[in-house]
């Protein structure tokens, strides 16, 4: 496929990244300035690269047409909690948006993976407006803990 088409595959997940990211940081900013804690310490996200959608799609045996439907995570959403019970607190936040549907949840905390990977995961449907109208998109949230992500970030760099 050509970089422009893949630039106009991926420009509308980066603008739900960017967008996801600056609402979930706004939730951590409404907590402190109303001096509550905030069960959301941090946010990252980032759009998929195209080798690392090269490679899922090999993986899975996912078409070119079927890309937005069955790759979820083109976009994807990290929010690090201090604890684990702010885990499910964050999950019902998102579950209450109306910004926010979620089509499935994946949980590693109560089914820790065999490799000992925890975290709870999230794929939800977010809409963005585009030059061509309202777009509804998949989006991957992965919510854990520092300790979680601490451990596996250290996991995934020992696979390479
Ligand atoms: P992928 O094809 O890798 O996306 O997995 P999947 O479609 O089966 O979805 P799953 O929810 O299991 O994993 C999604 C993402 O979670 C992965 O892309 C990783 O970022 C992370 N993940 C899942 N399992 C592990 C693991 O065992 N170790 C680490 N470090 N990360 C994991
Ligand atoms: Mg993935």
């Amino acid at each position: 496929m050509e970089i422009q088409l893949w630039r106009e595959l991926l420009d509308p997940y980066q603008l739900a990244v960017d967008e996801l990211t600056v609402k979930f940081h706004h939730i951590i900013e409404e907590h402190r300035n109303q001096g509550l804690y905030s069960p959301i310490e941090s946010v990252d996200g980032r759009v998929k690269s195209i080798v690392s959608i090269l490679d899922k799609m090999q993986r899975k045996n996912v078409s070119m047409n079927d890309i937005e439907k069955k790759i979820e995570d083109l976009a994807g959403i990290r929010i690090i909690c201090q604890f684990e019970e702010d885990i499910e607190t964050v999950a019902s936040l998102i579950q209450n948006r109306s910004d926010m549907t979620i089509k499935s949840e994946k949980n590693y905390l109560k089914h820790v993976k065999q490799s000992g990977y925890r975290s709870l995961h999230l794929i939800i449907y977010y809409t963005v407006e585009t030059l061509n109208g309202p777009r509804k998109l998949q989006a991957e949230i992965q919510i854990r803990t520092m300790a979680m992500d601490f451990w596996a970030t250290i996991e995934h760099s020992l696979q390479y």
